[in-house]
């Protein structure tokens, strides 16, 4: 194991606040830096704002402003948040920096070199009052499938189809409106990552990796032939240009993840380091980045790919966060169900009950996290307060009320118990497993607790001052090795133990602390009251509170519905549509159907084949192109295992039957 450590969090987009879902990312890797730390390893925590791409381009023209200028408000924005909860990277840098452009131009010419880059022409929609290619967010149309209004280019929110942009209807750029787009060919650079796929392969089998269920979903990806990789974008952007070219640049996602190694190169700098001494190919380093669920592919396919072509160390580990949801919902701005760092901020929410709460929850897989306002009440206030707090709290009060002093601490096993429960801390941290070892420093500080209850000091105290003192003196020594087993967590909590302790904390020490001068006991930390969740609470809809989002219909407006049961008798792929599936089904009319469905990421077409499924009949014919006509859709559940779960009806049910 490499005594030194690189770690990185994934670098938010400089075109937003931050908000509580990035403080999940942020806080785990925080508390996984500061306990390598504190465990004696050498660990750097690297981040920086993702500053480059069309939404960034886009949002300094709304707000009339150089891009530079833009985002280096929001740099300052996003600095302030993350000091505030108390996340202490080593450096926060932009994307936006000359490290940055000359590593960029370096790897990109490394890839070059290495024949991997291709460059041919592509077809695209095109604005021509704003004089650019639209990326497919930027276009919204008809859904060619559902033929549902209001779609974006690339995918209907609707149907769940998935689709070129090219083929939406009634496409119109979502900048200016415009209905009159074109279609344009220009040139653009292809990184063609297959060549790295045997490679990529051996990488990703490597033990501690990548977590397994994150693994599972790489190898499927590299079950495939890798998809060649656009790494360019047309003027007007937001980034560095291609060296060459004149209105090319380099695609966000090819210098955003180059930003690990050019902000550490920047950071060693700063500090009379050598970059190579954390990313040189054989240095005695470990690489780690802590990403969501959502840039998977990016940080396992493309960014070793990268690396590894360009001579510089690998990544050691990639691991995996899930989502963070908020009541129960999604974060979503639309829906009100949204949070940022500034709004908990505001509202005078101690910062350090959310890093408990994260940490308490979070452990080793990528599973998602709900932030329950009540839980997080009850678990500050119950957990971190009530128990290692208050065994702290009413130690130090009673010594500090009776000559301030420690004294002898008298005969136990729980400094021996300690050893053990802190090896198993160590390794919980090293899993990211915090989860696991908040239970263990509960239990622990919970025996020390049971104790103080049994022998009752604040009663011995009358009689027998020196064994209360030695009692209390125990009590002190078991809450200060808690408080620095959850020292990475709450760091200001464990601060005020430390201090009013009297003594220094240092992580493999089982000496007991005596005969010490202690300093005046205060709150270590405020108590979450109903006050404080609710003025949190009023800054988001409660998802239960929501209207419906559907407007209701009629009875007779339902009773248009053609709805039948129809058997699958074949199911294709469509060539270069690799979201679609083209049926044939029975609906009882003597020749079967063909009806397209946008699920080929939830079927192989011979799971489909024999199913007898719910049917819309009377839809009108819709056209796909290049002869693929579609009359009918069929029915699909979400919320299943799969995104898309076919509505089946039992076998035993005709095809061509009414269902209704
Ligand atoms: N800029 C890219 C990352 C480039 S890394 C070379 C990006 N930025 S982001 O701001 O959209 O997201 C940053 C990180 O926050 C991602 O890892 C993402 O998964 C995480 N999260 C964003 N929303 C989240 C939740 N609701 N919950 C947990 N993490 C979330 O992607
Ligand atoms: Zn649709």
């Amino acid at each position: 194991m490499a005594q030194r450590m690189l770690v990185t969090m994934a670098l938010p987009y400089a075109n937003g606040s931050i908000h509580l879902g990035h403080l999940v990312e942020a806080v785990q890797t925080d508390v996984f830096v500061r306990a390598m730390n504190a465990l004696g390893r050498e660990c750097v925590y690297i981040c920086a704002d993702d500053a480059h791409g069309t939404p960034i381009e886009i949002g300094a023209r709304k707000a009339g402003v150089a891009p530079e200028e833009y985002v280096a408000a929001i740099h300052a924005e996003h600095d302030g948040d993350y000091k505030a909860f108390g996340i202490g990277f080593d450096l926060f840098y932009t994307t936006h920096s000359p490290e940055n452009e000359a590593h960029a131009r370096k790897i990109f010419a490394r890839l070059q070199e290495d024949g991997a880059v291709d460059k041919r022409d592509v077809m695209q929609m095109y604005c021509p009052t704003d004089k650019r290619f639209l990326p497919d967010r930027y276009i919204r149309g008809t859904c060619p499938v559902c033929s549902s209004p209001d779609q974006y280019g690339d995918s209907c929110e609707v149907c769940g189809s998935t689709y070129e942009p090219t083929d939406l209807k009634n496409p119109r750029c979502a900048i200016d409106g415009n209905t009159a787009l074109e279609r344009r060919s220009s040139p653009h650079y292809f990184v063609r990552l297959s060549k790295y796929q045997e490679w990529l392969k051996g990488w990703v089998s490597s033990p501690g990796r990548l977590q397994p269920e994150i693994r599972n979903f790489v190898d499927k990806w590299l079950a495939e032939p890798l998809r060649d990789w656009d790494v360019s974008r047309d003027a007007p952007y937001f980034g560095f240009k291609i060296p060459g070219e004149q209105s090319k640049y380099f695609y966000v996602w090819l210098d955003a993840p180059i930003g690990y190694l050019s902000s550490t190169d920047h950071w060693c700098q700063e500090h009379g380091r050598r970059v190579e001494e954390f990313f040189g190919k054989d240095a005695d380093c470990e690489v780690m980045h802590f990403i969501g669920k959502d840039i998977v592919y990016f940080h396992t396919l493309f960014w070793p790919a990268m690396l590894h072509a360009s001579g510089w160390k690998v990544p050691a580990r990639v691991h995996v966060h899930g989502m963070l949801t908020v009541e129960g919902a999604k974060m979503s701005k639309s829906r009100g169900t949204f949070l940022n760092a500034r709004e908990y901020l505001d509202a005078g929410l101690d910062p350090e009950w959310l890093r408990y709460f994260y940490a308490a929850n979070l452990g080793p897989t990528p599973s998602d996290i709900d932030l329950s306002l009540t839980e997080l009440k009850n678990r500050v206030n119950g957990e971190l307060l009530a128990n290692v707090g208050n065994l702290a709290n009413r130690a130090l009060s009673l010594i500090w009320k009776n000559g301030g002093r420690l004294s002898k601490v008298p005969s136990s096993d729980f400094f021996d118990k300690a050893r053990v429960i802190e090896e198993q801390i160590a390794r919980d941290y090293a899993a990211c497993d915090t989860r696991s070892l908040v239970q263990r420093v509960l239990g622990f500080s919970s025996e020390a607790n049971q104790r103080l209850q049994q022998k009752k000091p604040w009663e011995l105290l009358k009689g027998a001052r020196d064994e209360a003192l030695s009692e209390l003196t125990l009590a002190v020594n078991v809450a200060r090795i808690c408080a620095r087993w959850l020292g990475p967590i709450v760091p200001k909590f464990t601060e005020g133990v430390e201090n009013q302790s009297g003594a220094e904390l240092k992580w493999g020490d089982f000496e007991p602390l005596e005969d010490l001068a202690i300093r005046e006991p205060k709150p270590l930390v405020r108590k979450v009251e109903d006050a404080d969740i609710q003025k949190l609470a009023s800054k988001f809809v409660a998802p239960e509170a929501k209207a419906p989002e559907t407007p209701s219909m009629t009875i007779d407006e339902f009773g248009k519905m053609d709805l039948r049961a129809g058997r699958v008798l074949s199911v294709e792929k469509v060539p270069k549509k690799d979201k679609l599936l083209k049926l044939s089904i029975d609906l009882g009319e003597g020749a079967p159907r063909t009806i397209v469905s946008g699920v080929a990421l939830s079927y192989a077409p011979e799971e489909l084949v024999g199913k007898v499924v719910a049917v819309v009949a009377n839809l009108p014919k819709k056209e796909f192109g290049k002869g693929l006509s579609s009359h009918g859709m069929v029915l699909y559940a979400t919320g299943g295992k799969r995104e898309h779960t076919a509505v089946e009806l039992p076998a035993d049910v005709a095809p061509g039957s009414k269902v209704k």
